[in-house]
């Protein structure tokens, strides 16, 4: 990549991220005090804890939120808001690389609403695709390993160009 091309990607990377996790973090100011364990840690707690009886809405509602707690911790560390934490990122991106293996599923017919777009059951093959996306982004930040905040931007930044690119199509945003 010439080295235009590639500040321009990573300047479109992080503005899809503060995108991504400003979008939620009011959300989560109003009604969630933090505690003071990891938030991934206990959202990866909470995902293993669910069973067969959740309601697929139920169930993709849940697996965002963890998701979503993972981009509040990575989102500021990218964004130089909050230092650099290699094995926080790396938690975060495993959080997300065991969503992505699930959330595909959780869409059955006759389970529409919420903030899932109609897209997603109008335009299954665009919807798997988007997921694919984001699960190879994953897979390859979690390759790479990344040690230095260069190497996270470089590597996650793309992950959250996958989260924006999905949300564009598939979901409605309840509050903005
Ligand atoms: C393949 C599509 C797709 C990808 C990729 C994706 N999301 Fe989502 N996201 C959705 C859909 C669909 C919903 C709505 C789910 C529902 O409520 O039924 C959602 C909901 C959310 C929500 C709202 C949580 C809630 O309360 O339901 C947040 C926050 C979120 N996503 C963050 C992220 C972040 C951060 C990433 C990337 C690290 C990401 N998403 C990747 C499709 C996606």
């Amino acid at each position: 990549m010439s080295p235009i091309k590639k500040l321009l990607s990573l300047v479109l990377a992080v503005f899809a991220l503060s995108v991504v996790v400003s979008g939620c973090s009011k959300e989560e100011a109003a009604d969630e005090p933090q505690a003071e364990t990891s938030p991934v840690a206990e959202a990866h707690a909470e995902s293993e804890a669910m069973d067969d009886t959740m309601s697929p809405q139920d169930e993709r509602h849940e697996l965002m939120e963890s998701v979503k707690d993972g981009a509040q911790v990575v989102g500021p560390m990218l964004q130089g808001k909050k230092d650099y934490d290699a094995a926080a990122a790396m938690q975060a991106l495993e959080t997300w690389r065991e969503v992505g293996t699930k959330f595909g599923a959780l869409f059955p017919d006759g389970s529409e609403g919420g903030e899932a777009a109609p897209a997603i059951w109008e335009d299954r093959d665009g919807f798997n695709a988007a997921l694919t996306e984001w699960r190879d982004a994953t897979n390859a930040a979690i390759a790479v390993n990344p040690q230095t905040l260069d190497d996270a931007k470089a590597s996650i930044g793309p992950v959250f160009n996958t989260c924006k690119n999905c949300h564009d199509t598939y979901r409605i945003e309840e509050e903005e």
